[in-house]
């Protein structure tokens, strides 16, 4: 018999979290066959081989090779080569990930060709159409046949939206079935011990968001505000490019040189390091989505630097509260969370390390039996 096949289609350092669940569960389940598609969005080998390596995933039948650019030219770029590659090897369906543009462009350009689409990671709103992930968001749950979504508002939110109910999949979260299966090997990593911080309280810095880093007036705020509560708590702080990059053109470089001991600024990690750093932190600093729904699952005090969530179940029933870049709002929630006055979160349904099963089991269904 020979079995229906999909593109696993990621770009972005998130997206390989998400596909590496989904391609084993479809592998055991032995109902659909895949070819995993790179687009090259994100290409360093910190960004995306070390996250094939460590969680498993398969060498990439193709990479697009598209590297960076501005929102137009790389959106762009991956629709053009990933049309080119549908137009000679066209599969059953394309399966997406998350929010990035490889997600928005890959779903372009098979809709236009009549390629279904699944859209793993369906429905989230912040509402904030400042944002590019909002934007990538709402354009592809517009042109997705199934929508496979993590948590309840997004399902309400497709709903406003008119999606036919029939496309619709409440399946759970695929970043906590890629979190509970490599927490222990993660402890093992040890990442706190090399760091010196054995046996320390720290906290975890990320920042990557164009809110946070793109204007200099904020970042230079934040990295101050970071410095100054390092000196009561020692953070580390892996540093994403797109941070260091607006860093090092804002002339603050002296802001985040590596070797302090307080404010201990890395270059990105692989994600057994930090989570193997999350699951140990007396609390986490981000404006990264994925940390929102990590720490919840963790236990770990979440302060949001953002004004707005699409994960407003980090919120409700996780570790996560918004704590936008104000620096007051920021103190306060630092010192709350160092007092140990948060909450540890309530577990959150369907966030059970059993969701790439579910949607394997929902793939197989649709692909099959239509
Ligand atoms: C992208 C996603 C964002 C996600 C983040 C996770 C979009 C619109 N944004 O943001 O939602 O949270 O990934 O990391 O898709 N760069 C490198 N090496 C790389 C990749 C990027 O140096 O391997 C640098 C380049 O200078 C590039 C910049 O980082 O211009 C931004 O990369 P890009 O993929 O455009 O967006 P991210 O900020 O990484």
């Amino acid at each position: 018999m020979v079995l229906p096949c999909i593109d696993l289609v990621a770009g972005a350092r998130p997206n390989f979290m998400k596909l590496a669940p989904v391609a084993r569960a479809l592998s055991i389940a032995g109902q659909v066959s895949f070819r995993i598609v790179h687009t090259g969005q994100h290409y360093d080998e910190a960004m995306a081989e070390v996250f094939f390596r460590d969680l498993g995933i398969p060498n990439p039948d193709v990479n697009l090779e598209v590297g960076s650019g501005s929102h137009g030219a790389q959106t762009a770029r991956i629709l053009e080569r990933y049309e080119a590659h549908l137009l000679s090897n066209r599969p059953n369906a394309t399966v997406v990930f998350g929010d990035v543009n490889s997600t928005v462009a890959c779903t372009l350009a098979a809709a236009k060709l009549l390629v279904p689409v699944a859209h793993v990671e369906a429905g989230l709103r912040s509402f904030d159409r400042t944002m590019p992930e909002e934007i990538n968001r709402i354009v592809t749950d517009a042109l997705a046949d199934l929508l496979l979504v993590s948590e309840p508002s997004g399902v309400t939110n497709l709903r406003h939206e008119g999606i036919a109910e029939s496309k619709i999949r409440l399946v759970g979260n695929v970043m906590i079935d890629t979190l509970m299966g490599q927490l222990e090997k993660a402890k093992e990593r040890g990442a706190a011990r090399r760091l010196g911080l054995e046996g320390l309280r720290y906290g975890l810095v990320t920042m990557h968001r164009p809110s946070n880093v793109d204007d200099p007036t904020i970042l230079r705020r934040m990295l101050v505000l970071l410095r100054e509560l390092s000196k009561e708590l020692p953070l580390v702080f892996p540093v994403h490019p797109r941070t260091r990059q607006s860093v090092l053109k804002a002339g603050f470089g002296d802001l985040i040189t590596a070797g302090q001991t307080s404010f201990i600024c890395l270059e990105p990690l692989p994600y057994l390091d930090l989570l193997s750093l999350a699951q140990g932190a007396t609390m986490v600093l981000t404006d990264s989505g994925g940390l929102q729904e990590e720490t919840s699952i963790l236990g770990v005090p979440c302060l949001t630097m953002r004004e707005n969530t699409e994960r407003p179940i980090t919120v409700e029933q996780g570790t996560s509260r918004l704590v936008g870049n104000n620096a007051d709002k920021l103190r306060a929630a630092f010192h709350e969370a160092l007092a140990g006055k948060w909450g540890h979160g309530a577990g959150i349904p369907l966030w059970d390390g059993k969701a790439a099963e579910r949607i394997a089991r929902e793939l197989a269904a649709w692909l099959i039996r239509g």
